[in-house]
């Protein structure tokens, strides 16, 4: 976009949260103006910031360089070894923390007697990622492999990533809600040979077949001429499963294992393999705006020091406290590897896992798990914030939720009003809201309060974290004035950045480092989200930049009015679009989800008062055209609203007679996207 050409903004949210003195007193940032100067001398020395971040985690040799940066490629912390299973386990292992419990996990079935809880401490945690590391090694898994890991939300999910960072290889999680082609997909592009996965997982009362996947995807990778050589399978549903050898496979040449049968000869004295700062930890597959997914990559050194400190910092992990950490995501996406398990168990706090559905059985089940368990930092999405709400308060009133002190949220902008509803019915008003913007690309959060220092804004992920310069900027690299929506841009390199993709580095030059240059023509990192700063230098971001609608030449985010919309008390969910306009060029089109027992009919009248509420709340520019009731919204695994596949209805690409029908589509589009990734 040239000037004049900005993202207009038309939201005005003016409520303003300080940071609850309870939780000031014992963070390790406890005013805006500690903020102020730690990250005024965090950007005059980045390297100096991280250099000193890096020191509080153990090395088995220091660096020569803190950052090298040849643009778009960085090296950080070049010359260095660590080892990030090491610094997640054996070191807690080794001392006070050694019978702590590192993660803390339930199962989603509730049998008689309760839910199945499982504890496993930092020196379970040692030896188990040691017989593991020792089994992949036996299964011919060398430095630098890259192993699949196909698994539901079990403990040893984890105990199979960080056995991979233990001896060195890279892991490549996939969520277990993806299809056997996508399975396959994604084992082809890493060249995997080994499979880590279990006979199922339980999803709401139902036993996904994870092994049977596995097993569809190696018929079709055998078919394209790619071998998988070993599949191990953990038994956690007791489904049966097929069992696969080749006609020829002598004893030791089979694929199908059974993961307690290699596990029970294992030795767990392995110790952890010294790895170069920049040796690949993971590879993460992550769907772009079209076409086949992309291989995020992500190597050791840089991406440990960015999730150990943003973990730290922005939840106020305290192990010596007790804290208990819970982040809702699953393992299979960037929330899960840096969140779940790295961030919180490189500070050895303890990590709660659960397998199942929030909804499963009762909406209650979330909260019965804080109060259970006493969680103390509570990390989830928007998308599951808005389904509590829909679901309405009287769940979460059913458990103690008194031991939580701080709450986050992630994976897309969260509407004010869930804001609030977060903010009242989970936090009890006493919580601070850490509304964290980052990445799959960027490792560990990038812009985010903190929840002792920052006052927060409902809707806004309000300031850059320490080292990180992010910027809003037009396409020349020009940084907007004040309440301009642009590109979000970050300007220098932190230690959490990708390092790439996965055989292609094409796509990784085009897509995030040849949009935007600096006034010295250095190219700024585009994150592809259109956003705006506000007067306090607060972000607040306003949706994909492919989403932008143009209205009568005005360019208005899909955030602000789908945030509008919310703000209604009959809305569960909104979704807008843009469709074509014979005279506007394009119009605004608005799915709505209902909230339930809100005693509204889905009629013209409500169509009618929910177009003039938005004008009420932003502007007749932004008036709906056309407004359309659904019973679901369709949306990506990880929660984020399919926009593209309602682009589509909405211009009437793809028919649907009664848009109740919607939900079809919502599972029209997961199949779809499974498959695309
Ligand atoms: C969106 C998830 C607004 C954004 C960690 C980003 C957000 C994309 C926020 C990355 C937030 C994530 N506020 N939008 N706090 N967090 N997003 O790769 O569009 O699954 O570019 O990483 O989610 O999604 P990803």
């Amino acid at each position: 976009m040239a000037d004049g050409e900005s993202i207009e903004s038309l939201l005005h949210e003016g409520r303003l949260f300080p940071p609850p003195d309870a939780v000031r007193a014992g963070a390790e940032v406890r005013s805006l103006d500690q903020w102020r100067e730690v990250h005024a001398r965090s950007l005059a020395d980045p390297e100096g910031y991280w250099a000193e971040e890096a020191g509080r985690l153990e090395w088995f040799r220091t660096w020569d360089r803190v950052l090298e940066w040849a643009p778009p490629d960085a090296r950080w912390f070049a010359g260095a070894t660590t080892n990030l299973c090491h610094n997640c386990v054996d070191r807690h292992a080794a001392g006070p923390r050694a019978d702590a419990a590192a993660i803390l996990w339930e199962g989603e079935p509730i049998g008689p007697d309760g839910p199945e809880v499982r504890r496993v401490s930092f020196a379970d945690l040692r030896r188990e990622t040691a017989r593991l590391g020792a089994v992949l090694k036996s299964l011919g898994v060398r430095k630098g492999d890259i192993v699949t890991i196909y698994m539901p939300m079990v403990p040893e999910l984890a105990i199979a990533m960080l056995a991979c960072a233990r001896i060195g290889a890279a892991h490549s999680v996939i969520f277990g809600g993806f299809s056997a082609s996508a399975i396959a997909d994604r084992v082809a592009d890493a060249g995997s040979r080994v499979i880590l996965t279990a006979d199922g997982g339980w999803r709401r009362g139902k036993i996904v077949p994870l092994k049977e996947n596995v097993d569809a995807a190696c018929v079709t990778l055998a078919g394209a001429g790619v071998r998988v050589e070993h599949v191990v399978v953990l038994e956690r549903c007791g489904n049966p499963v097929a069992w696969h050898h080749a006609p020829e496979a002598s004893h030791g040449d089979k694929r199908d294992h059974w993961w307690h049968d290699l596990m029970r000869a294992a030795p767990d004295d392995g110790a952890c393999e010294p790895m170069d700062s920049e040796a690949l930890l993971f590879v993460l597959y992550t769907s772009g705006s079209t076409g086949k997914p992309k291989g995020i990559l992500h190597t050791t050194g840089g991406y440990m020091t960015h999730v150990a400190t943003t973990a730290r910092v922005v939840f106020d992990l305290d192990a010596a406290r007790g804290d208990v950490f819970w982040c809702t995501a699953d393992c299979g996406w960037v929330t899960g590897h840096s969140y779940v398990v790295y961030g919180a168990l490189c500070n050895g706090v303890t990590t709660v896992m659960y397998e199942g559905a929030p909804d499963a059985p009762t909406p209650g089940r979330f909260w019965e798990i804080v109060e259970r368990h006493g969680v103390t930092q509570f990390y989830t999405a928007p998308t599951a914030i808005r389904a509590f709400m829909k679901w309405g308060e009287e769940h979460p009133r059913k458990s103690d939720l008194r031991s939580l002190r701080v709450l986050g949220t992630v994976g897309e902008p969260i509407n004010p009003e869930a804001w609030m509803w977060y903010h009242r019915a989970i936090g009890a008003e006493r919580c601070p809201i850490v509304d964290t913007w980052w990445q799959t690309e960027t490792g560990g959060h990038m812009i985010t309060p903190l929840p002792g220092a920052t006052p927060t804004k409902p809707g806004s992920c309000t300031l850059p974290f320490f080292g990180v310069d992010a910027a809003i900027v037009n396409e020349q690299g020009r940084e907007m004035p004040a309440n301009q929506g642009g590109l979000l841009a970050i300007r220098r390199p932190w230690p959490g950045m990708l390092r790439g993709v996965l055989n292609d580095r094409e796509r990784f030059v085009q897509t995030y480092w040849s949009r935007i240059k600096g006034p010295d023509g250095e190219p700024y990192y585009f994150a592809g989200d259109g956003a705006r700063r506000d007067e306090d230098g607060y972000f607040w971001i306003m949706g994909r930049v492919d989403d932008v609608i143009n209205v009568s030449g005005h360019r208005l985010g899909t955030m602000e009015v789908e945030s509008a919309l919310v703000s209604h008390p009959a809305v569960a969910e909104a979704a807008v679009v843009s469709m074509p306009h014979e005279i506007k060029g394009a119009g605004i089109a608005a799915f709505v989800t209902l909230r339930e027992g809100a005693g509204v009919s889905a009629d013209e009248a409500l169509r009618e008062t929910l177009r003039s509420h938005v004008v009420k709340e932003i502007g007749a520019i932004a008036r709906p055209d056309v407004v359309r009731f659904t019973k679901s919204l369709p949306k990506t695994r990880s929660g984020k609203i399919m926009r593209r596949l309602l682009r589509a209805i909405a211009e009437g690409r793809e028919h649907v007679g009664d848009t109740t029908t919607l939900e079809d589509y919502a599972v029209l589009a997961k199949l779809r996207e499974s498959d695309e990734g």
